[in-house]
């Protein structure tokens, strides 16, 4: 028999992030075609009665490492089965890193990153690129790739020293550029210098174990970076997005900064918001290098409840997972040393119960902020809104029916993951993905998957997100530094005296 044409979603709750109402919605073609009230559709379609339940945007990850090389190894969630497992937690797209060494060029590793991805993704994906040197090779690709390739963020990082780190000069000259070609420059933020001197420091101590991961880079350590970001971003009027905010010293910085009018954002992820860094003081060395990434997860129990809040407020801005996963043989690597454990950790799969959970069935925020933190947000912040990130006529069909009162309990036994852990593990959530439709096709439901690998398609994202870039444009004009006219100096000179 043919397949019906279409999909009406009758009686759910239309959440978007700015109002609730009760419609229903109909999709064809891979495209919401109309949201309203009692929609009679005569064709042949199939019917999903969503009374009772949310009919949300599908859920846009803003941070995710799949089959990332790193550390002597790999992550072992691919591109496959990464989205597989984001489309099981109610996630539609991801927006994965290219990450080319140093001295290589940024245009054949986002080529290459293409080639990886495009054959096996499950849902939607973009690629932020990484600056990790520079020269004039690297500020004609980053231009090439904002003009030609659909990348409209690149990532620096301010640590690991030797490795990935750039020197504040060159935060400066990629920074600049990031608004020369209309990107926004997104910073891992932590002081790679004080990490490697602390670091040393835990081992000569004889602090080999995970613990000594938080112990040689404290909160300041990324409450400074994240400020030096946000004066040099300052300095070249460049919209800049903070990745992984993990500790409330960084938070209440980029919080300061908004509230002072910077042009910043803030990106939480569900590890930060869903759980702490006190497991890495764990007995069990497996169960404690679990949870070893960076920056890290703090010790302090308060920290995710108080990111939560920032979250709740606008202060923080949008959320991801830095989903980068090792399983406990590669997190092995570093048994006798922390400073060799493969820094990563999982939750692509889990970021919308886990939000949902410690941000809506807390009370801390409503739908309609959740909705804005788990999609909305990024796709204006990274410019496809409303392409995604929301239920409206012209849309993608990307969307996820949502029950509020059901409950699951995380797991690795369950999970769709590839890797043998879960740092939620036993954690109950309120909030499930009953159905998720992406590209206007059920691929989840009742538990299973339905998709194949390529399913996805890659999103082009254009320069000049207005989101991001309305202010930066007017400030630059406004706020130009101008020279004073004054009459020549006509006094006495003193000619300059020869230095010894
Ligand atoms: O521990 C982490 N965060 N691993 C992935 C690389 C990064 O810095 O985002
Ligand atoms: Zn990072
Ligand atoms: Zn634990
Ligand atoms: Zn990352």
């Amino acid at each position: 028999m043919e397949e019906p044409s279409g999909i009406l979603i009758k009686g759910g709750k239309v959440v978007n992030e700015d109002c609730s109402v009760i419609g229903d919605v109909y999709i064809e073609n891979g495209k919401i075609v109309e949201v309203g009230l009692n929609l009679q559709i005569p064709k042949r379609v199939r019917v999903i009665d969503a009374t009772d339940k949310l009919v949300i945007p599908g859920g846009i990850d803003t941070h995710t490492h799949m089959e990332l090389a790193f550390m002597g190894t790999r992550a072992v969630d691919d591109f496959h089965i990464g989205t597989k497992a984001a489309l099981a937690g109610g996630t539609t797209m991801i927006l994965d890193f290219v990450i080319p060494q140093k001295g290589k060029s940024l245009l054949e590793a986002h080529d290459r990153w293409r080639e990886t991805a495009d054959p096996k993704v499950c849902c939607d994906y973009s690629l932020h690129v990484a600056v990790t040197w520079w020269s004039d090779k690297v500020k004609k690709e980053m231009e090439t790739l904002a003009r030609e390739k659909g990348v409209n963020s690149f990532k620096m990082f301010m640590a690991y020293k030797d490795v990935f780190m750039l020197q504040d000069s060159e935060l400066y000259a990629a920074f600049a550029q990031c608004k020369e070609v209309g990107a926004i420059a997104q910073v891992h933020a932590e002081n790679g210098d004080l990490i490697a001197e602390g670091a040393k420091k835990m081992l000569s101590m004889g602090i080999t174990g995970p613990e000594g991961h938080e112990l040689c880079r404290p909160e300041e350590v990324e409450a400074e970076a994240t400020q030096r970001a946000i004066t040099i971003a300052h300095a070249v009027n460049c919209p800049l997005y903070v990745v992984h905010v993990m500790s409330k010293s960084a938070a209440k910085v980029v919080s300061n900064a908004r509230r002072d009018g910077r042009v910043v954002f803030g990106e939480p992820i569900a590890a930060g918001l869903g759980t702490d860094g006190t497991h890495c003081w764990h007995k069990d060395w497996a169960h404690a290098a679990g949870f070893v990434m960076g920056p890290p997860l703090r010790p302090d129990p308060s920290t995710p409840g108080y990111l939560m809040d920032l979250l709740a407020n606008d202060d923080l801005s949008v959320t991801g997972t830095d989903n980068c996963t090792f399983s406990v043989c590669q997190k092995a690597l570093g048994k006798d040393d922390f400073t060799k454990i493969p820094n990563g950790v999982n939750g692509v799969e889990d970021r919308m119960s886990v939000i949902w959970e410690k941000g809506v069935h807390s009370g801390k925020m409503d739908e309609n902020r959740f909705v804005a933190v788990t999609s909305s947000n990024a796709a204006k912040i990274f410019n496809f809104y409303p392409q995604k990130g929301r239920i409206a006529k012209n849309s993608d069909a990307d969307v996820v029916i949502w029950d509020p009162r059901m409950t699951r309990k995380i797991s690795a036994k369950t999970h769709h993951q590839a890797v043998d852990y879960n740092i939620f593990e036993g954690m109950e959530c309120h909030g499930v993905p009953v159905i998720t439709i992406s590209r206007g096709k059920v691929v989840y439901e009742d538990g299973q998957l339905k998709v194949s690998p390529g399913h996805g398609q890659f999103i082009h994202r254009k320069p000049f997100s207005e989101f991001v870039y309305k202010r930066i444009k007017q400030r630059e004009q406004v706020r130009k530094p101008t020279a004073v006219t004054r009459k020549p100096y006509e006094g006495h000179l003193k000619s300059p005296t020869m230095q010894p």
